[in-house]
């Protein structure tokens, strides 16, 4: 056997299969001949031991608690860079020069109204719908809205609803908001960037004037830039999985927006400051604590844990810190953030999540900054779809250019009843 082949002795044969290498991170054995050769399947539920594709976009290395955008640090970008240049990063694989950041804005800017028939789609909402339910609604109807852009195979047609996406999500989510608080849509600002336009879509209202608070829009782009990608999570893999049978772009983010909204994956955030609120005080920290401990309480201490990171995940650092600032800024106190440090400070110090290397994940603290800077919880995993549109855009532009792209049909194995006859009603 070579130093790139792994061999497998199974059902009496033994088979070897390539194995491949990536620029870091471990290697993958090819599995793809496995069946045709042994009959056999292999067993991966949740995937946690399985690449399902090649990617060029993220990487992650959760023990070290590494994360970096085609290359790049998260930190780095976090710290230095924008949402919108992240963006461009993402989708087009190398950092913009200036004239190529300033044309990508300027596109996106150009695209971030809505059809006007749009609005008349969120009144069939109820009132008090969840934000997310609008979201899954709206996004998968664009694609009654822009015919034009749908043909997949045309690189062109990509872009352009690439681009729609990433520009109309801050309209869409602001709509969604303003939907449930009963006031009127705020139409985009072309003057404003990305992000202080969805902050003046989200909190202004037509019968005052609107002012972007600089240290709130640096806050909210920079979360948005922690979220822009993560590799091949639960809704990204949606996102594939869905575009993997030639399904349109507006219809695939629908999908991984309909599977980010989950407690488990983006609506941890939610979960999150439910969480921090229902402990309230520091002294009721250990009485939480010890229920996450026990195996037969259900819950869970949500923002901590992940499946990827086996450390402190590289986003709640910044966040963390992204939280004094925007405390400093608008002049606010949260009680909440000083039971979260301590509720951290306690569980690290605790042998059940140092053995089971649980750490604050991304949820962590982005519920706080977001409540301070005044979005209910309801729209913690909306801001999440928002920013993480353009790692789904990226990721399934990445697939769909990829010449050996195939429909994902996962596997099982079968534990139902073998073949038996059927019964007639009137002997059962
Ligand atoms: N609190 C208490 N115990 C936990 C936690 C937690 N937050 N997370 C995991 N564990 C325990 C599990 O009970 C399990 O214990 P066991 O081995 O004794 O059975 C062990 O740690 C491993 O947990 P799994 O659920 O098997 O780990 P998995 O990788 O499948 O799950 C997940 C990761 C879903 C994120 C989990 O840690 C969790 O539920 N965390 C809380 C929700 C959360 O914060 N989600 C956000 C993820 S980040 C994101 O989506 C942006």
């Amino acid at each position: 056997m070579s130093d790139n082949q792994a061999s497998l002795t199974a059902g009496g044969n033994t088979i070897d299969m390539p194995v491949k290498s990536g620029t870091i991170g471990p290697d993958v054995i090819d599995i793809r001949k496995l069946y045709g050769q042994t009959g056999m399947f292999t067993y991966d539920p949740g995937f946690t031991s399985t690449a399902s594709c090649d990617s060029a976009l993220t990487y992650i290395d959760g023990d070290e608690g590494v994360l970096l955008h085609r290359g790049y640090p998260i930190g780095q970008l976090a710290e230095h860079s924008s949402f919108m240049e992240v963006s461009y990063l993402l989708l087009n694989g190398e950092l913009p020069s200036q004239k190529e950041l300033s044309d990508f804005s300027r596109t996106i800017t150009r695209h971030t109204m809505l059809h006007e028939q749009l609005a008349t789609f969120y009144r069939g909402f109820r009132r008090d719908a969840h934000p997310m339910a609008i979201m899954c609604g709206v996004v998968g109807a664009l694609s009654a809205f822009y015919h034009d852009s749908t043909d997949i195979s045309d690189p062109q047609h990509r872009k352009i609803s690439s681009h729609r996406l990433i520009a109309k999500m801050p309209t869409i989510a602001a709509m969604a908001y303003k939907y449930s608080v009963g006031q009127p849509f705020v139409y985009p600002d072309n003057k404003l960037s990305y992000t202080g336009n969805f902050l003046k879509m989200t909190f202004g209202v037509p019968a005052e004037e609107y002012e972007v608070v600089p240290a709130v829009e640096k806050a909210m782009d920079r979360i948005f830039t922690l979220h822009a990608d993560h590799e091949q999570n639960a809704s990204t893999s949606t996102v594939r999985l869905a575009g993997s049978s030639g399904a349109n772009p507006f219809a695939c983010i629908a999908a991984g927006i309909a599977c980010l909204w989950g407690p488990a994956h983006g609506g941890a955030n939610e979960a999150a400051l439910n969480m921090l609120k229902e402990i309230g005080t520091p002294d009721k920290i250990q009485h939480y604590i010890d229920r996450a401990k026990d195996k037969n309480d259900p819950f869970r201490l949500m923002g901590f844990g992940h499946r990827v990171y086996k450390n402190y995940d590289p986003r709640a650092t910044v966040m963390q810190s992204t939280v004094r600032e925007v405390f400093a800024a608008l002049n606010v106190q949260d009680p909440l953030f000083e039971t979260a440090l301590r509720l951290e400070e306690i569980a690290l110090s605790d042998p059940y999540f140092a053995e089971k290397k649980l750490f604050p994940n991304v949820d962590f603290y982005s519920g706080i900054i977001l409540s301070a800077i005044g979005f209910p919880t309801t729209m913690f995993t909306v801001l999440f779809a928002l920013a993480r549109t353009v790692g789904w855009v990226a990721q399934w532009n990445e697939m769909i250019s990829d010449p050996g792209q195939k429909i994902g049909r996962p596997r099982q194995l079968y534990t139902g009843p073998t073949a038996r006859d059927y019964v007639p009603l009137s002997e059962r």
